[in-house]
């Protein structure tokens, strides 16, 4: 089958999403409200999911491998989390004051990861970063932020730039020229080009913010030298080391993957499975850092680093999601850890096995239960080539990569949200595997071959 036909397939199996797209696209710029949830022709619209699916109205089931932007970590509708919701639901999900859950999280966090001295909930992670950057610039009293080429932080201002190639051109229109002056972008993973440039501006760093993991830029892990040699430019020039782990806390390990790469971020944000499927940030860190957001102890707003929260932060919906998720990460860690990421690694092998076997040069990145293909170039010239840095990425084959992520939601409905990394839950088992390990064999034989 040609790839225009998976196009035919997916029209003919969509029908009442085409209709529910024309009608987004009157009300919703592009038709939709992230802008990477398009793709071509048109996305699915979801009516329920549970476990490792989802479910559309058309009445296709697909196997979920974006699972919520990655967040939920034990899959759609955990019975745990189910139960949490109902039970929040009938005493109110948004009281507006301070309520005891919220304490509950916060402890069975900073007992799993005690760099959290104090945190600061709020609904999004883009705020969280936001905040961390705001804090990371009352703490030093400097102006400059760096952050690495394709890392993405949310659609937060400061940080809105280098994120998608090409990486030199604006983000977006509305930027004031004047303030992307103070950040910085630094060459992902050569630590002496970033060295060099972190020298320039030493003076005025306020602080580094990284992920360990290049998760949307395409799933690229840090090396741990990169990880800790920034840490330590950053420790030496007094400037905050922020660590972003709002994709891999409590994904890569129940201790976050600061405790995998044995680092000791000054702040850190979490997110994303910490609310258990429902909005969430968290900016967190040192208390001497976060205290200077103390509103009792700093009463003055001009001795204060205001953060929010906001009108839903800490609401007792999202925070009894997240605790029950917590608690059952907690309980089964050693089965639920050793399960998903052996998933992951056993699709980045496989995967990279089939298309060794073919005249496709991909290589598949990730850790974890993180995995993503990449489309390099002509077999013969290129083999060697690294993807280590989102610009490795961005000039990878990007349209054959959807190609194949297209070529199985048609035919094999398995979703991958097109273009992005992919990630394994509880609610995954060894025959989802199996069957992706299936579909991506027949249609790199079939169909992708013909290409
Ligand atoms: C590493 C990282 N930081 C921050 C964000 C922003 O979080 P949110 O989408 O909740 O605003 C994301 C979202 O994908 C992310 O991957």
């Amino acid at each position: 089958m040609r790839f225009e036909d998976y196009h035919a397939v997916y029209r003919r199996k969509t029908s009442l999403s085409k209709k529910l797209y024309s009608r987004s696209k009157q009300v919703f710029a592009g038709g939709i409200n992230h802008n990477i949830r398009y793709f071509s022709p048109y996305p699915f619209y979801v009516r329920r999911a549970a476990k490792n699916a989802l479910f559309d109205v058309d009445g296709n089931r697909f196997t979920d491998y974006w699972m919520g932007h990655w967040a939920l970590i034990l899959g759609h509708s955990h019975p745990a989390i189910v139960s949490a919701l109902c039970k929040q639901a009938k005493s109110g999900v948004l009281f507006g004051t301070a309520n005891a859950v919220s304490v509950n999280l916060a402890e069975a966090i900073q007992s799993l990861m005690p760099r959290a001295e104090l945190m600061r909930f709020s609904s999004t992670g883009s705020e969280a970063t936001m905040y961390a950057v705001r804090l990371a610039r009352a703490a030093t009293g400097r102006r400059v932020i760096a952050k690495v080429i394709g890392g993405w932080h949310g659609f937060n201002t400061t940080l809105l730039q280098t994120v998608n190639y090409p990486f030199e051109y604006e983000e977006s229109l509305g930027m004031v020229q004047e303030e992307e002056h103070f950040l910085e972008s630094l060459p992902f993973n050569d630590l002496d080009r970033s060295l060099k440039i972190l020298e320039s501006r030493k003076d005025d760093l306020a602080g580094i913010i990284i992920e360990p993991v290049l998760g949307a830029g395409g799933c690229i892990p840090a090396t741990s030298e990169y990880l800790v040699g920034l840490q330590e430019f950053a420790k030496k020039n007094s400037s905050m080391y922020i660590l972003d782990e709002i994709v891999t806390g409590f994904r890569l390990s129940i201790h976050g993957a600061m405790s995998i790469y044995k680092l000791e971020p000054d702040l850190f944000t979490l997110g994303k499975i910490i609310g258990g499927g429902m909005p969430i940030g968290l900016v967190c860190g040192r208390k001497e850092i976060m205290s200077l957001a103390d509103p009792i102890l700093r009463e003055q707003k001009f001795k204060r680093c205001s953060i929010g929260g906001g009108t839903f932060s800490a609401n007792p919906a999202t925070m009894s999601a997240g605790l029950a998720t917590l608690q059952y990460l907690k309980a089964n860690r050693e089965k639920l850890y050793t399960k998903i990421n052996g998933l992951g690694e056993q699709a980045r092998k496989k995967i990279s096995a089939i298309f060794n076997d073919s005249k496709f040069n991909v290589k598949v990145t990730g850790t974890g239960s993180l995995f993503m293909p990449h489309f390099l170039e002509a077999k013969a010239s290129d083999d060697n080539k690294a993807v280590d840095n989102a610009l490795s990425v961005a000039t990878s084959n990007q349209e054959l990569l959807n190609k194949y992520h297209m070529a199985l939601m048609a035919k094999y409905n398995i979703f991958f949200l097109p273009g992005k990394m992919g990630c394994f839950s509880e609610a995954h088992n060894a025959g989802d595997l199996k069957r992706l390990i299936y579909a991506t064999e027949s249609i790199v034989a079939s169909d992708l071959g013909r290409e």
